[in-house]
């Protein structure tokens, strides 16, 4: 306290404090209580375990498909009788989920029930837009809701453990699971890791709609070299802790009760056997408290990163900090060898052992193994049009208004509309990457959701106009699956043609294109992140009609998108967005809500300028920002701006920003300064707008980021109305690691920008002295 406070305020402080304090310490001595009473069963079932059945607890099989790799757990039944299987996942729903718990608590001898998982990323039945998607939203409440009706859908069906969320930072756009996160930014992707831990762990993981968060891919994952995935990661201590470790750690603040190892290496050594990873940083420096489980098979692909033989790894793993190991076996095959051979001791095993269980406590399955196993909840709590509802409000927030020329949108209710692009009719597209339990046959497409809203008004004149790609060697990989993309064969011209002749009827085009469900997620690397050939075709002959032209992109990440910026009337960015796609990009289109979104990964101009990120160093050359120039840090053939800077985000009507004001100029130690811009709404609609808080640090003791996001605000605004924005800016904002990773900020000259995006501020400087 008394670093932070001078003796006049603390006199204030204390009193307040002393209210505050009461009921915390209260929840202190309930938790400790517990925790008590926690280690009290928990030894109690240890001490009637063998090693065997210790070992069964570290052991994760999945029934069912193959679902991201090509084992599939056999002798399930068996090993669930014996005990040596822990928990289980890829199944769902009452009947399923009891029979196999019916297994362990029935026929294992100690009885203990097994902890159901599943990938349940953005949505269980009802799906949201992606992660990326539902990061553009800029609402954590949003966010928050979205996980708590994925738990709830998710209890409902037997489960008590979902992957997720990811929150590895992303910036390199060619890699596919850049849709699963939050994008680039480390301040706000913890933001979001904080929210959707809160929402799907709830107050208490033993509620009956909560489950167990876990959080991934610990660590790194999203630095993948070249964006190719599962490839190596190498960057610097400093980079980690400053902008790729923060949303982890915000996710271990925010309770999450498991987490996973990533696939890739860290430092050299791969995060699922790295000990400075798993035990040093996550439990000894952060205070981690549950349980990490491996990635799908990540220890025994130790042997391919080559550590040693399956027994080798496997002891390597758990030694590290690894307590639960994912479908691949390693630990129920060779830990009871490698305990005889003195290779890992008791300790290690039973550490192990105790975390989990204590997962299982927390869930409240020691109290009731079937928690989650109520059928009437499968048809209350699933899919219900109230969670529908939501998902089309979550999902509107979602959309990105990435131009908007002569206010080509909102479209009018009357006339006609020429809806083109292999994605207008099209329900399976509509959900996106990691959908296990999702079914696109509930999802709206675009079509029937712009013949919801607009009813009988407008003639809508529809033609595919293209297929997804022409590619046939593209087509065979995106379908892993069987159907997962669908080719007309009719030749491209005849498509192409009736497109035109759509176009040729109607007052204006709306082109439906972009990336179908398999083009992102997990392995689904791309080299070139254009709109593909075939349907950009389309959007080249449709744009030489002359009639205004609206792309409604789909997208798992940014894509490059130069051409369309400069021929297109306007560009809706709708990423995948869910069951309720078609409800919600009818409702954006035709006015109904005013789109806010902004983007939270920079789109590039081309996929040349990968990396790229709006919170770069500045380098000793700096690019001058008008244009290449020799000996600068820049190319010769194209500018170093991206095309959609991070924070970017138009709206149908505009907003003007004031100066920023300041409550002082000068600082000195633990004061708190203001810094406060008028927003006006300068167009004609109600809107939205995330305002956004940067600060620049240009003299320190290492080389800064030009700028770092550290705080927003969402507001809104009915024509000609102005608002105050203030943010209270403490040091707190103004630290960094420097090069002892020190985590403190040093005096000096800070520059405070408030703005629209990352590129469009307004500044002002100030001195703050220690
Ligand atoms: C591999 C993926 O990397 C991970 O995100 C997922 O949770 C597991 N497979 C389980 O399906």
């Amino acid at each position: 306290m008394k670093k932070y406070f001078s003796n006049r305020i603390i006199i204030k402080v204390i009193p307040l404090c002393a209210v505050v304090l009461l009921p915390f310490n209260k929840v202190l001595a309930q938790t400790k209580a517990e925790d008590a009473k926690m280690s009290v069963f928990v030894n109690g079932l240890m001490s009637k375990m063998t090693v065997d059945e210790k070992i069964g607890q570290l052991n994760l099989v999945t029934i069912g498909a193959a679902t991201t790799g090509s084992v599939v757990n056999k002798g399930v039944e068996d090993n669930i009788k014996k005990g040596a299987i822990g928990g289980v996942f890829g199944i769902w729903g009452v009947d399923q989920v009891k029979q196999v718990q019916d297994l362990a608590m029935k026929n294992s001898r100690l009885h203990i029930p097994l902890i159901f998982g599943l990938d349940v990323i953005h949505g269980h039945r009802t799906i949201f837009p992606i992660p990326l998607g539902l990061s553009a939203t800029w609402d954590m409440g949003l966010i928050k809701q979205s996980a708590q009706i994925a738990a709830k859908e998710a209890t409902a069906e037997g489960l008590n453990w979902v992957f997720s969320p990811m929150v590895d930072i992303a910036r390199d756009a060619r890699w596919g699971r850049i849709s699963e996160g939050s994008g680039e930014d480390p301040w706000y992707g913890s933001q979001v890791a904080k929210a959707m831990v809160q929402g799907y762990q709830g107050s208490n993981m033993k509620n009956a709609d909560a489950v167990m968060a876990c959080v991934k891919h610990f660590a790194l994952y999203g630095g993948a070299e070249a964006g190719r995935e599962y490839n190596t990661v190498d960057m610097s201590r400093i980079r980690m802790y400053q902008d790729y470790l923060p949303p982890y750690k915000a996710a271990v603040d925010a309770g999450a009760g498991s987490f996973m190892s990533s696939f890739n290496t860290v430092d050299g050594v791969p995060a699922t056997g790295n000990r400075w990873l798993l035990t040093d940083l996550l439990r000894n420096q952060w205070g981690f408290k549950g349980f990490v489980v491996s990635d799908y098979t990540a220890v025994n692909e130790m042997e391919a990163h080559g550590l040693g033989d399956l027994q080798t790894v496997s002891a390597l793993a758990l030694k590290a900090g690894l307590d639960m190991d994912m479908v691949g076996e390693g630990f129920l095959l060779t830990l009871k060898k490698s305990l005889a051979q003195g290779k890992v001791t008791q300790q290690q095993i039973d550490l192990a052992c105790r975390r989990v269980l204590e997962a299982k406590y927390k869930l409240g399955l020691f109290d009731n193994p079937y928690k989650s196993l109520n059928a009437a909840r499968e048809t209350t709590d699933v899919l219900t049009a109230e969670n529908r509802t939501e998902a089309r409000n979550i999902t509107k927030h979602s959309f990105v208004l990435l131009k908007n020329s002569a206010q080509t949108l909102p479209l009018k209710k009357t006339g006609s509309i020429a809806l083109v692009g292999p994605l207008a009719d099209n329900q399976r597209d509509m959900l996106g990457t990691w959908v296990i339990a999702g079914e696109w046959q509930k999802s709206i497409s675009v079509m029937q959701g712009i013949k919801n809203v607009i009813g009988s008004g407008v003639t809508i004149n529809y033609a595919k106009g293209a297929n997804i790609t022409e590619d046939s060697s593209f087509i065979k990989r995106l379908n892993f699956a069987p159907g997962m993309v669908s080719i007309d064969p009719k030749p491209a011209d005849e498509l192409l043609n009736e497109a035109l002749e759509a176009a040729k009827k109607s007052d204006v085009i709306v082109a439906v294109v972009g990336e179908s469900q398999s083009m992102s997620g997990e392995s689904s690397s791309r080299s070139d992140i254009d709109i593909p050939e075939s349907q950009k075709n389309m959007l080249k002959a449709l744009a030489k009609t002359g009639k205004p032209l609206v792309i409604v992109l789909f997208n798992g990440r940014p894509l490059t998108l130069t051409w369309e910026d400069k021929h297109a009337s306007a560009i809706l960015d709708v990423w995948a967005p869910g069951t309720e796609a078609g409800n919600a990009v009818a409702d954006v289109l035709f006015g109904d809500y005013n789109p806010a979104g902004k983007i939270t990964a920079t789109f590039p101009r081309s996929v040349g300028q990968i990396p790229i990120y709006y919170n770069h160093k500045n380098t000793g050359r700096p690019y001058d920002g008008k244009g290449p120039s020799k000996f600068k840090s820049n190319y010769l053939d194209i500018s170093n701006d991206p095309l959609y800077p991070f924070g970017y985000g138009l709206s149908y009507t505009t907003f003007g920003y004031g100066d920023v004001k300041l409550s002082k100029t000068s600082l000195k130690g633990n004061e708190a300064l203001t810094a406060t811009v008028t927003v006006t709404n300068t167009g004609k609609y109600a809107g939205e707008e995330v305002v956004q808080l940067y600060i620049s640090d240009p003299v320190a003791s290492i080389s800064r980021s030009v700028k770092e996001l550290k705080n927003f605000k969402k507001i809104s605004l009915q024509p000609g109305e102005q608002k105050e924005v203030s943010f209270t800016i403490t040091p707190e904002e103004l630290k960094f690691y420097n090069s002892q990773l020190k985590y403190d900020w040093e005096p000096g000259k800070f520059i405070i920008q408030i703005g629209t995006n990352s590129s469009d501020t307004h500044t002002a400087t100030i001195q703050w002295d220690k």
